[in-house]
C-alpha cells in the first residue's frame, strides 16, 4: 500500500505552478459527451477522478488518449446511454454525467451515486431540475433510470440552494433542448464559468454563467472545440498553506487571485503578505500567524468548504482561538481525529470547529479520510517535529498530481513509498 513520509520542519520556499482543476475537468469531460466530433482539453490534470471520467466515456463509445497535458475525446455516434455501478461507484460526481447523457440521447440508466466520506450527497435538485424539463426518473433498486419520450424541453428552474453539480447538470441538458432553460439561484463557482465557456465554444448559447441566473438557449448540435482548463483553486489554496504553516514563501503560477479572494483575506488576517498578479500569487509568512476570528464556509464567492480541511491544519499553529463554521456539508469534520493526534488542539461540535493554536506539532502515523482531509494532514506533516507517516493516500490522489513531488519541488522534503501488501 501506499503511503506520504513527510520529514517536517522545512521552510517551504520557491514557485510552482497549479495543475488544472479537478471540479473543473470532470464537468468538462462530461460535456464531451453533448458534442460530435473532436475535443481537445488542455491543461487536464492526470488524477484518478479524470482517469474514471475516461473509462465512463470509453464504456459510452468515445475514444480517448491523453497526450501530455491534453486529453482527445472524439466520437460522432454515442453508443450507449447507462453507467454501470461499477463505474459509478469510482466516483461519486459522475453524476454529473447525467444532464450531458440525458441531453445528448434522451435517456440515461445509472445507479444511484453512493454517498462519500463527506456524508450523504443527495441529488433531489438534479432530479426535480431535470423532472420539469419534462424528463420521466423512475428509481428501482438503486439504479436511476430517466427518458425524455417526447424530447427534453427548456423551463424556469429555481434552486433551493445553490449546488454547483444541479447547475451543471442543468445547464448540460438544456444546451441540446427545445426552447430556452433560466436556472435562478445558480451556482456562481468559476467552475460554472469554465463549462459555461467550455459549451458556447462547442456552439452552445450559455448566458449569465457566474451570476445566480444563468438562460440557456437550446441549439440543435454542438460540435467539439479545444478548450483550456482553469486551474485549480483548491490546489493553489493548499500550496499557499503550505507556506503558511511552514513560514516560508511561494509564488503559486496559473493561479488566478479573483477565484480565491475569500482565501487570500483569510491569509492575510492570519498575517501572510499576500501578492496578487494576474496569473500568479505570490505569498511569504515570516511573521508568527495570528488566529481568525470566525471562518464560515459557504458558496462562492464565500469561503470554499474544500479549503476548510485545509485552514483547520494552518489555523492550527495560529496563536489565539479560531472558529470554523462548515455550512455546506454535515460530516466534514472526519479529519480532526488524525489531526489531533499530531498535536492539533481542535474540538468540533456540528457546524462548529474551535481551533487553539499550538507552539508545535508532531509527526505522526496517521490516515487520510477523504480527499481535503488528507491534504490538511500532509500540511500538518510539513510543520511538524519528526517523521509523518499517511496512509489512505489513493484519496488524495483524487484531486493533487503527484502531491509529493509538487511539495518537494518547493523545498519539502516528502516522499512516496510503498509498505505492505
Ligand atoms: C461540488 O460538489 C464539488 N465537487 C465539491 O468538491 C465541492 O465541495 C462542492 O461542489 C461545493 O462547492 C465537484 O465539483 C466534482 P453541491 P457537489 O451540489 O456538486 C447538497 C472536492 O473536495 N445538495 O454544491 O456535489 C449537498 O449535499 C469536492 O473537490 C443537496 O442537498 O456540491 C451539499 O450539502 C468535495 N441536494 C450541498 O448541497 C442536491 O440535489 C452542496 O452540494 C445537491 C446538493
Amino acid at each position: 500500500m501506499q503511503k506520504l513520509v513527510i520529514s517536517g520542519e522545512k521552510k517551504i520556499s520557491g514557485e510552482i505552478s497549479v495543475q488544472g482543476a479537478k471540479n473543473s475537468a470532470l464537468p468538462l469531460l462530461a460535456g464531451c459527451v453533448l458534442a460530435r466530433g473532436e475535443t481537445v482539453l488542455h491543461n487536464c490534470p492526470r488524477l484518478s477522478d479524470v482517469f474514471a471520467s475516461t473509462r465512463i466515456l470509453t464504456h459510452l463509445g468515445f475514444r480517448c488518449r491523453r497526450e501530455g497535458d491534453s486529453v482527445i475525446i472524439s466520437s460522432d455516434t454515442i453508443s450507449r446511454s447507462d453507467i454501470p455501478e461499477e463505474l459509478m461507484r469510482e466516483m461519486r460526481s459522475s453524476i454529473v454525467f447525467l444532464g450531458a447523457i440525458i441531453g445528448r440521447c434522451g435517456k440515461c440508466c445509472l445507479s444511484f451515486p453512493g454517498g462519500c466520506e463527506l456524508g450523504p450527497r443527495p441529488i433531489d435538485m438534479h432530479i426535480s431540475a431535470l423532472k420539469q424539463m419534462g424528463v420521466s426518473i423512475c428509481e428501482e433498486y438503486g439504479v436511476l433510470c430517466c427518458e425524455a419520450q417526447k424530447g427534453i424541453h427548456g423551463a424556469k428552474i429555481t434552486l433551493s440552494f445553490p449546488s454547483v453539480g444541479a447547475t451543471e447538470n442543468i445547464m448540460m441538458a438544456a444546451v441540446l433542448a427545445k426552447g430556452e432553460t433560466v436556472i435562478r439561484n445558480a451556482a456562481r463557482e468559476p467552475e460554472i464559468c469554465d463549462l459555461a465557456e467550455f459549451l458556447n465554444a462547442c456552439g452552445g448559447r450559455v448566458y449569465g454563467a457566474g451570476t445566480s441566473t444563468i438562460t440557456i438557449s437550446g441549439v440543435n448540435e454542438l460540435r467539439g472545440c479545444e478548450h483550456r482548463v482553469m486551474s485549480d483553486r483548491i490546489v493553489c489554496a493548499t500550496y499557499l498553506g503550505a507556506a503558511a504553516i511552514t513560514g516560508g514563501e511561494v509564488n503559486v503560477r496559473g493561479a488566478r487571485p479573483e477565484d480565491i479572494e475569500a482565501i487570500l483575506s483569510v491569509f492575510e488576517e492570519m498575517g501572510c503578505c499576500v501578492y496578487p498578479y494576474r496569473d500568479s500569487i505570490y505569498m511569504s509568512c515570516h511573521k508568527p500567524l495570528r488566529s481568525v476570528k470566525t471562518i464560515r464556509t459557504m458558496p462562492y464567492p464565500g469561503f470554499p468548504t474544500d479549503a476548510q480541511s485545509i485552514m483547520l491544519a494552518v489555523l492550527s499553529k495560529a496563536k489565539g482561538t479560531s472558529v470554523m463554521v462548515e455550512n455546506i456539508f454535515e460530516s466534514r469534520y472526519r479529519q480532526v481525529g488524525e489531526l489531533v493526534r499530531m498535536g492539533c488542539m481542535i474540538k468540533t461540535e456540528g457546524k462548529v470547529a474551535i481551533i487553539e493554536g499550538v507552539k508545535k506539532l508532531y509527526g505522526a502515523r496517521v490516515v487520510a479520510t477523504d480527499l481535503r482531509g488528507g491534504a490538511a494532514l500532509v500540511l500538518a506533516g510539513l510543520s511538524a517535529q519528526g517523521e509523518t507517516v499517511i496512509s489512505n493516500i489513493k484519496l488524495i490522489d483524487r484531486g493533487y498530481e503527484s502531491i509529493e513531488n509538487a511539495l518537494s519541488s518547493i523545498g519539502a522534503d516528502i516522499r512516496r513509498v510503498t509498505e505492505g501488501f
